[in-house]
Protein backbone atom coordinates (compact mmCIF):
# COMPACT_ATOMS: atom_id res chain seq x y z
CA UNK A 1 0.00 0.00 0.00
CA UNK A 2 1.02 3.60 -0.90
CA UNK A 3 -0.62 6.47 0.65
CA UNK A 4 -1.92 9.01 -1.42
CA UNK A 5 -0.32 11.83 -0.23
CA UNK A 6 -3.78 13.83 0.11
CA UNK A 7 -5.09 11.76 2.50
CA UNK A 8 -6.13 13.60 5.60
CA UNK A 9 -4.35 11.74 8.40
CA UNK A 10 -5.02 10.77 10.87
CA UNK A 11 -7.05 7.72 9.77
CA UNK A 12 -7.34 4.39 10.44
CA UNK A 13 -7.34 1.81 7.72
CA UNK A 14 -8.89 -1.71 7.02
CA UNK A 15 -6.93 -3.78 4.58
CA UNK A 16 -10.12 -5.94 3.67
CA UNK A 17 -8.27 -8.71 2.16
CA UNK A 18 -6.02 -9.53 5.48
CA UNK A 19 -9.38 -9.26 6.87
CA UNK A 20 -10.81 -11.76 4.60
CA UNK A 21 -7.81 -13.75 4.89
CA UNK A 22 -8.32 -13.87 8.96
CA UNK A 23 -11.88 -14.77 8.54
CA UNK A 24 -11.10 -18.06 6.00
CA UNK A 25 -8.53 -19.41 8.33
CA UNK A 26 -10.50 -19.18 11.28
CA UNK A 27 -13.70 -20.97 9.09
CA UNK A 28 -11.14 -23.71 7.92
CA UNK A 29 -10.17 -24.33 10.91
CA UNK A 30 -13.40 -25.06 12.35
CA UNK A 31 -14.70 -26.90 9.24
CA UNK A 32 -12.00 -29.48 9.58
CA UNK A 33 -11.67 -30.26 13.19
CA UNK A 34 -15.57 -28.99 14.63
CA UNK A 35 -18.46 -29.32 12.16
CA UNK A 36 -20.83 -27.66 13.74
CA UNK A 37 -19.78 -24.04 15.17
CA UNK A 38 -20.97 -20.68 15.73
CA UNK A 39 -18.79 -17.59 15.27
CA UNK A 40 -19.87 -15.03 17.78
CA UNK A 41 -17.76 -11.09 16.52
CA UNK A 42 -16.72 -9.66 19.72
CA UNK A 43 -18.18 -6.13 19.28
CA UNK A 44 -16.33 -5.11 22.23
CA UNK A 45 -13.04 -5.59 20.72
CA UNK A 46 -14.18 -3.36 17.71
CA UNK A 47 -17.95 -2.32 17.17
CA UNK A 48 -17.02 0.31 14.43
CA UNK A 49 -20.72 -0.38 12.58
CA UNK A 50 -18.81 -1.07 8.99
CA UNK A 51 -16.98 -3.98 11.03
CA UNK A 52 -20.31 -5.45 12.55
CA UNK A 53 -22.17 -5.44 9.46
CA UNK A 54 -19.08 -7.36 7.88
CA UNK A 55 -19.12 -9.96 10.22
CA UNK A 56 -22.56 -10.11 10.24
CA UNK A 57 -22.77 -10.68 6.54
CA UNK A 58 -19.79 -13.37 6.82
CA UNK A 59 -23.18 -15.38 8.73
CA UNK A 60 -21.25 -14.64 11.93
CA UNK A 61 -23.39 -14.03 15.60
CA UNK A 62 -23.13 -10.88 17.32
CA UNK A 63 -21.23 -11.57 20.67
CA UNK A 64 -22.96 -8.52 23.08
CA UNK A 65 -21.73 -7.83 26.52
CA UNK A 66 -24.54 -4.61 27.49
CA UNK A 67 -27.76 -3.55 26.47
CA UNK A 68 -26.07 -0.69 24.71
CA UNK A 69 -24.13 -3.41 22.14
CA UNK A 70 -27.11 -5.29 22.36
CA UNK A 71 -29.23 -2.40 20.67
CA UNK A 72 -26.29 -0.95 18.39
CA UNK A 73 -26.43 -4.82 16.81
CA UNK A 74 -30.49 -4.27 16.31
CA UNK A 75 -29.89 -0.80 14.65
CA UNK A 76 -27.42 -2.18 12.23
CA UNK A 77 -30.72 -5.06 11.44
CA UNK A 78 -29.12 -7.73 13.03
CA UNK A 79 -31.28 -11.09 13.10
CA UNK A 80 -32.78 -11.21 16.52
CA UNK A 81 -31.78 -14.78 17.10
CA UNK A 82 -28.19 -14.09 16.15
CA UNK A 83 -26.56 -13.09 19.52
CA UNK A 84 -24.48 -14.63 22.15
CA UNK A 85 -25.80 -12.18 25.29
CA UNK A 86 -22.71 -12.27 27.58
CA UNK A 87 -21.17 -10.43 30.44
CA UNK A 88 -22.12 -8.81 34.14
CA UNK A 89 -24.37 -5.62 32.90
CA UNK A 90 -27.63 -7.51 31.12
CA UNK A 91 -30.86 -5.48 31.57
CA UNK A 92 -33.39 -8.08 32.94
CA UNK A 93 -35.41 -6.60 30.01
CA UNK A 94 -32.73 -7.43 27.09
CA UNK A 95 -31.83 -10.50 28.67
CA UNK A 96 -35.72 -11.44 28.54
CA UNK A 97 -36.12 -10.42 25.30
CA UNK A 98 -32.90 -12.17 23.63
CA UNK A 99 -33.29 -15.57 25.64
CA UNK A 100 -37.26 -15.20 23.73
CA UNK A 101 -35.84 -14.37 20.83
CA UNK A 102 -33.89 -17.79 20.56
CA UNK A 103 -30.19 -15.89 21.55
CA UNK A 104 -27.70 -17.55 23.17
CA UNK A 105 -27.26 -16.29 26.94
CA UNK A 106 -24.61 -16.91 28.85
CA UNK A 107 -25.56 -16.23 32.74
CA UNK A 108 -22.62 -14.67 34.84
CA UNK A 109 -24.30 -13.34 37.61
CA UNK A 110 -26.88 -14.67 40.55
CA UNK A 111 -29.31 -12.26 39.62
CA UNK A 112 -29.47 -14.06 36.52
CA UNK A 113 -29.64 -17.07 37.96
CA UNK A 114 -33.56 -15.80 39.25
CA UNK A 115 -34.25 -14.07 35.79
CA UNK A 116 -33.75 -17.55 34.44
CA UNK A 117 -36.44 -18.83 36.77
CA UNK A 118 -38.96 -16.17 35.36
CA UNK A 119 -38.31 -18.05 31.84
CA UNK A 120 -40.71 -20.89 30.48
CA UNK A 121 -39.70 -23.30 27.80
CA UNK A 122 -36.51 -24.35 26.43
CA UNK A 123 -34.50 -21.25 25.64
CA UNK A 124 -30.20 -21.46 25.27
CA UNK A 125 -29.10 -20.64 28.40
CA UNK A 126 -25.23 -21.48 29.39
CA UNK A 127 -23.35 -20.35 32.40
CA UNK A 128 -20.39 -18.73 32.62
CA UNK A 129 -17.11 -20.71 34.42
CA UNK A 130 -14.60 -19.26 36.77
CA UNK A 131 -12.26 -21.55 37.26
CA UNK A 132 -7.97 -21.58 38.23
CA UNK A 133 -6.40 -20.83 34.83
CA UNK A 134 -2.97 -20.40 36.79
CA UNK A 135 -3.29 -23.17 38.24
CA UNK A 136 -3.64 -24.64 34.75
CA UNK A 137 -1.01 -21.71 33.31
CA UNK A 138 1.05 -20.24 35.88
CA UNK A 139 1.86 -16.53 35.03
CA UNK A 140 0.00 -16.66 31.83
CA UNK A 141 -3.57 -15.62 32.30
CA UNK A 142 -4.41 -11.65 32.79
CA UNK A 143 -5.09 -12.08 36.80
CA UNK A 144 -2.30 -14.00 38.08
CA UNK A 145 -2.80 -15.54 41.12
CA UNK A 146 -5.53 -13.19 42.29
CA UNK A 147 -8.06 -14.97 39.54
CA UNK A 148 -10.38 -13.46 37.45
CA UNK A 149 -14.05 -11.78 38.43
CA UNK A 150 -16.31 -13.43 36.08
CA UNK A 151 -18.94 -16.67 36.01
CA UNK A 152 -19.50 -19.07 38.90
CA UNK A 153 -16.21 -20.64 40.67
CA UNK A 154 -16.01 -24.46 39.82
CA UNK A 155 -13.06 -24.67 42.89
CA UNK A 156 -15.28 -22.79 45.60
CA UNK A 157 -18.64 -25.04 44.87
CA UNK A 158 -20.40 -21.76 43.90
CA UNK A 159 -20.66 -23.23 40.36
CA UNK A 160 -22.30 -26.77 42.12
CA UNK A 161 -24.62 -23.97 43.82
CA UNK A 162 -25.62 -22.87 40.56
CA UNK A 163 -26.41 -25.17 39.03
CA UNK A 164 -28.23 -27.00 41.57
CA UNK A 165 -30.51 -23.89 41.66
CA UNK A 166 -31.28 -24.23 37.89
CA UNK A 167 -32.12 -28.07 38.08
CA UNK A 168 -34.25 -27.27 41.19
CA UNK A 169 -36.30 -24.74 39.50
CA UNK A 170 -36.27 -27.14 35.95
CA UNK A 171 -34.05 -24.68 34.08
CA UNK A 172 -32.40 -26.72 31.26
CA UNK A 173 -28.50 -25.79 31.30
CA UNK A 174 -27.60 -25.54 27.29
CA UNK A 175 -24.27 -24.35 27.25
CA UNK A 176 -20.94 -23.61 29.04
CA UNK A 177 -18.81 -20.55 28.73
CA UNK A 178 -14.98 -20.19 29.25
CA UNK A 179 -13.74 -17.51 27.73
CA UNK A 180 -10.38 -16.49 29.65
CA UNK A 181 -8.33 -13.11 29.36
CA UNK A 182 -4.88 -14.24 29.19
CA UNK A 183 -1.38 -12.54 28.43
CA UNK A 184 0.10 -15.43 26.23
CA UNK A 185 -2.88 -16.39 24.21
CA UNK A 186 -1.05 -19.32 23.84
CA UNK A 187 -2.56 -23.34 23.12
CA UNK A 188 -2.27 -24.46 26.72
CA UNK A 189 -5.09 -21.63 27.12
CA UNK A 190 -7.43 -23.62 25.58
CA UNK A 191 -6.02 -27.32 26.61
CA UNK A 192 -7.16 -25.83 29.73
CA UNK A 193 -10.69 -24.95 29.03
CA UNK A 194 -11.47 -28.04 26.98
CA UNK A 195 -10.48 -30.51 30.03
CA UNK A 196 -12.65 -27.93 32.38
CA UNK A 197 -15.64 -28.65 29.99
CA UNK A 198 -15.29 -32.38 29.88
CA UNK A 199 -14.59 -32.31 33.76
CA UNK A 200 -18.21 -30.26 33.94
CA UNK A 201 -20.35 -31.90 32.23
CA UNK A 202 -19.12 -35.52 34.02
CA UNK A 203 -19.37 -34.28 37.41
CA UNK A 204 -22.63 -32.88 37.13
CA UNK A 205 -23.72 -35.29 34.11
CA UNK A 206 -24.53 -31.98 31.73
CA UNK A 207 -26.48 -32.88 28.36
CA UNK A 208 -24.85 -29.66 26.69
CA UNK A 209 -26.16 -27.98 22.92
CA UNK A 210 -23.27 -26.13 22.80
CA UNK A 211 -20.03 -25.01 24.67
CA UNK A 212 -18.44 -21.88 24.25
CA UNK A 213 -14.63 -21.07 24.28
CA UNK A 214 -14.70 -17.31 23.88
CA UNK A 215 -12.05 -15.39 22.25
CA UNK A 216 -8.78 -14.67 23.26
CA UNK A 217 -6.84 -16.24 20.15
CA UNK A 218 -4.07 -15.12 18.22
CA UNK A 219 -4.89 -14.57 14.34
CA UNK A 220 -2.90 -13.15 11.15
CA UNK A 221 0.22 -13.59 12.59
CA UNK A 222 2.51 -15.75 11.17
CA UNK A 223 5.29 -16.56 13.85
CA UNK A 224 2.20 -17.33 16.46
CA UNK A 225 -0.13 -20.32 17.04
CA UNK A 226 -2.78 -20.76 13.73
CA UNK A 227 -6.40 -21.05 14.72
CA UNK A 228 -6.14 -24.58 13.07
CA UNK A 229 -3.50 -25.23 16.28
CA UNK A 230 -6.06 -23.70 18.64
CA UNK A 231 -9.34 -25.61 17.27
CA UNK A 232 -7.64 -29.14 16.65
CA UNK A 233 -6.33 -29.00 20.34
CA UNK A 234 -9.88 -28.48 21.53
CA UNK A 235 -11.86 -30.72 19.28
CA UNK A 236 -8.92 -33.52 20.51
CA UNK A 237 -9.85 -32.92 23.98
CA UNK A 238 -13.68 -32.27 23.78
CA UNK A 239 -14.11 -35.65 21.75
CA UNK A 240 -13.71 -37.57 24.96
CA UNK A 241 -16.79 -36.75 26.18
CA UNK A 242 -18.97 -34.72 23.13
CA UNK A 243 -19.03 -34.37 19.59
CA UNK A 244 -19.99 -32.11 16.71
CA UNK A 245 -23.38 -34.41 16.05
CA UNK A 246 -24.90 -33.24 19.26
CA UNK A 247 -22.70 -30.17 20.48
CA UNK A 248 -21.95 -26.40 19.31
CA UNK A 249 -19.20 -24.74 19.45
CA UNK A 250 -18.91 -21.34 20.04
CA UNK A 251 -16.19 -19.32 19.74
CA UNK A 252 -16.16 -15.71 20.33
CA UNK A 253 -13.07 -13.91 18.56
CA UNK A 254 -11.80 -10.46 18.69
CA UNK A 255 -8.47 -9.48 18.28
CA UNK A 256 -7.57 -12.52 16.07
CA UNK A 257 -9.82 -11.79 13.47
CA UNK A 258 -9.43 -7.84 13.25
CA UNK A 259 -6.10 -6.71 15.09
CA UNK A 260 -3.83 -7.17 12.67
CA UNK A 261 -5.87 -5.66 9.20
CA UNK A 262 -6.12 -2.17 10.84
CA UNK A 263 -3.56 0.66 10.25
CA UNK A 264 -3.33 4.01 11.80
CA UNK A 265 -1.86 6.94 9.55
CA UNK A 266 -0.54 9.80 11.22
CA UNK A 267 1.45 12.78 9.26
CA UNK A 268 4.64 14.61 11.19
CA UNK A 269 3.14 18.36 11.21
CA UNK A 270 6.01 19.41 13.47
CA UNK A 271 9.64 19.15 14.82
CA UNK A 272 11.50 20.96 17.43
CA UNK A 273 14.74 20.76 19.49
CA UNK A 274 14.76 21.26 23.23
CA UNK A 275 18.19 20.62 25.96
CA UNK A 276 17.52 17.00 25.87
CA UNK A 277 15.09 15.58 22.95
CA UNK A 278 14.34 16.13 19.16
CA UNK A 279 11.27 15.72 19.19
CA UNK A 280 8.81 14.78 16.68
CA UNK A 281 5.02 16.31 16.85
CA UNK A 282 2.22 14.44 14.84
CA UNK A 283 -1.22 14.93 14.06
CA UNK A 284 -1.82 11.08 15.72
CA UNK A 285 -2.14 10.39 19.00
CA UNK A 286 -0.95 7.25 21.51
CA UNK A 287 -4.84 7.73 22.88
CA UNK A 288 -5.71 6.17 19.19
CA UNK A 289 -3.73 3.10 19.24
CA UNK A 290 -2.73 2.35 22.65
CA UNK A 291 -5.61 3.98 24.77
CA UNK A 292 -4.45 2.05 28.01
CA UNK A 293 -1.21 3.41 27.90
CA UNK A 294 0.69 0.22 28.04
CA UNK A 295 2.39 -0.48 24.86
CA UNK A 296 6.04 -0.06 25.06
CA UNK A 297 6.46 -0.91 21.49
CA UNK A 298 4.70 -0.60 18.27
CA UNK A 299 4.69 -2.03 13.99
CA UNK A 300 5.19 0.91 12.37
CA UNK A 301 6.79 2.11 9.50
CA UNK A 302 7.27 5.12 7.43
CA UNK A 303 6.74 7.08 4.11
CA UNK A 304 9.05 9.76 3.73
CA UNK A 305 8.44 12.71 1.23
CA UNK A 306 12.29 13.15 0.65
CA UNK A 307 14.72 9.89 1.17
CA UNK A 308 17.74 12.27 1.21
CA UNK A 309 17.71 12.58 5.08
CA UNK A 310 20.68 11.86 7.27
CA UNK A 311 20.36 9.73 10.77
CA UNK A 312 19.55 10.73 14.04
CA UNK A 313 20.46 9.71 17.16
CA UNK A 314 17.39 10.04 19.01
CA UNK A 315 13.66 11.32 18.14
CA UNK A 316 10.96 11.11 20.04
CA UNK A 317 7.39 10.46 18.42
CA UNK A 318 4.78 12.31 19.94
CA UNK A 319 1.15 12.48 19.37
CA UNK A 320 -1.10 15.68 19.67
CA UNK A 321 -2.59 15.77 22.61
CA UNK A 322 -1.58 18.10 25.56
CA UNK A 323 -0.55 15.06 27.56
CA UNK A 324 3.35 14.61 28.45
CA UNK A 325 3.21 11.12 27.98
CA UNK A 326 1.40 11.11 24.28
CA UNK A 327 5.02 9.91 23.42
CA UNK A 328 4.93 6.91 21.18
CA UNK A 329 7.90 5.90 21.04
CA UNK A 330 11.96 6.53 20.47
CA UNK A 331 13.36 6.38 17.26
CA UNK A 332 17.29 5.51 17.74
CA UNK A 333 19.30 5.74 14.88
CA UNK A 334 16.89 6.46 12.05
CA UNK A 335 16.28 8.86 8.83
CA UNK A 336 15.60 12.66 9.99
CA UNK A 337 11.65 12.75 10.33
CA UNK A 338 10.57 15.79 8.73
CA UNK A 339 6.82 17.64 8.25
CA UNK A 340 4.56 16.37 5.84
CA UNK A 341 6.31 12.41 6.36
CA UNK A 342 3.60 9.92 7.75
CA UNK A 343 4.28 7.14 10.40
CA UNK A 344 1.92 4.07 9.67
CA UNK A 345 1.24 1.79 12.64
CA UNK A 346 -0.02 -1.32 11.83
CA UNK A 347 -1.87 -4.35 13.25
CA UNK A 348 -3.98 -1.56 15.63
CA UNK A 349 -7.66 -2.94 14.93
CA UNK A 350 -8.52 -4.24 18.89
CA UNK A 351 -9.08 -2.43 21.74
CA UNK A 352 -8.14 0.91 20.00
CA UNK A 353 -11.53 2.72 18.24
CA UNK A 354 -13.61 1.51 20.81
CA UNK A 355 -11.53 2.90 23.63
CA UNK A 356 -10.09 6.06 22.11
CA UNK A 357 -11.14 8.84 24.12
CA UNK A 358 -12.91 12.30 23.00
CA UNK A 359 -10.31 13.98 24.59
CA UNK A 360 -8.90 16.90 22.44
CA UNK A 361 -10.04 15.68 19.28
CA UNK A 362 -12.66 13.43 18.19
CA UNK A 363 -12.89 10.11 16.28
CA UNK A 364 -10.61 10.39 13.17
CA UNK A 365 -11.63 9.11 9.37
CA UNK A 366 -11.66 5.21 8.89
CA UNK A 367 -11.14 3.85 5.42
CA UNK A 368 -11.34 0.09 4.04
CA UNK A 369 -8.42 -0.54 1.64
CA UNK A 370 -10.41 -2.49 -1.17
CA UNK A 371 -8.86 -5.14 -3.26
CA UNK A 372 -8.53 -3.21 -6.65
CA UNK A 373 -6.88 -0.65 -3.81
CA UNK A 374 -9.33 1.59 -3.71
CA UNK A 375 -9.81 3.14 -0.12
CA UNK A 376 -13.37 3.62 0.49
CA UNK A 377 -14.67 6.05 4.09
CA UNK A 378 -16.56 3.93 6.00
CA UNK A 379 -16.88 6.39 8.39
CA UNK A 380 -16.59 10.17 8.62
CA UNK A 381 -14.63 11.81 11.10
CA UNK A 382 -16.87 13.65 13.98
CA UNK A 383 -16.80 17.16 14.78
CA UNK A 384 -18.45 19.21 17.30
CA UNK A 385 -21.48 18.34 15.84
CA UNK A 386 -21.23 14.75 16.47
CA UNK A 387 -19.98 15.70 19.77
CA UNK A 388 -22.92 17.66 20.89
CA UNK A 389 -25.56 15.32 20.39
CA UNK A 390 -27.74 14.41 22.93
CA UNK A 391 -26.26 17.70 24.85
CA UNK A 392 -28.76 19.92 26.78
CA UNK A 393 -27.73 23.46 26.51
CA UNK A 394 -29.41 26.09 29.05
CA UNK A 395 -31.36 28.87 27.02
CA UNK A 396 -29.76 32.07 24.87
CA UNK A 397 -30.02 34.62 27.46
C1 LIG B 1 -16.46 -12.86 26.88
C2 LIG B 1 -15.46 -12.43 25.86
N1 LIG B 1 -15.53 -12.97 24.63
C3 LIG B 1 -14.67 -12.59 23.65
C4 LIG B 1 -13.69 -11.65 23.88
C5 LIG B 1 -12.78 -11.25 22.75
O1 LIG B 1 -11.44 -11.46 23.03
P1 LIG B 1 -10.32 -11.11 21.98
O2 LIG B 1 -10.60 -9.75 21.42
O3 LIG B 1 -9.06 -11.14 22.77
O4 LIG B 1 -10.38 -12.17 20.93
C6 LIG B 1 -13.59 -11.07 25.17
C7 LIG B 1 -12.56 -10.07 25.47
O5 LIG B 1 -12.30 -9.68 26.57
C8 LIG B 1 -14.50 -11.47 26.17
O6 LIG B 1 -14.46 -10.95 27.40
Amino acid sequence: MHLNTNLKTPCYIINYQELESNFNNLNIALEKYWNNYIIGYSYKTNSLPWIIDYFNKKGCFSEVVSNDEYELGKLLGIEKNKYIYNGPIKTKESFIEAAENGCYINIDSYRELEWATELRGDYKLGLRINFDIEKFCPNQSQCGIEGGRFGFCYENGELGKAIAFLKEKNVKIAGLHLHVSSKTRSIDIYKAIAIMIIKIIRKFELKLSYVDIGGGFFGGLSDKPQFSDYIKMVSEILSEEISPEKTTLIIEPGMSVIGTPVSYISSVIDVKDTTYNRFVITDGSRTNIDPLMKKNNYFHKYEYINKNKKKLKKQVICGYTCMENDRLYIEKNGLELEIGDKIIYEKVGAYTMCLTPLFIKYFPDVYVLEKNNNLVKVRQAWTSHQYIQNSIIGEKK
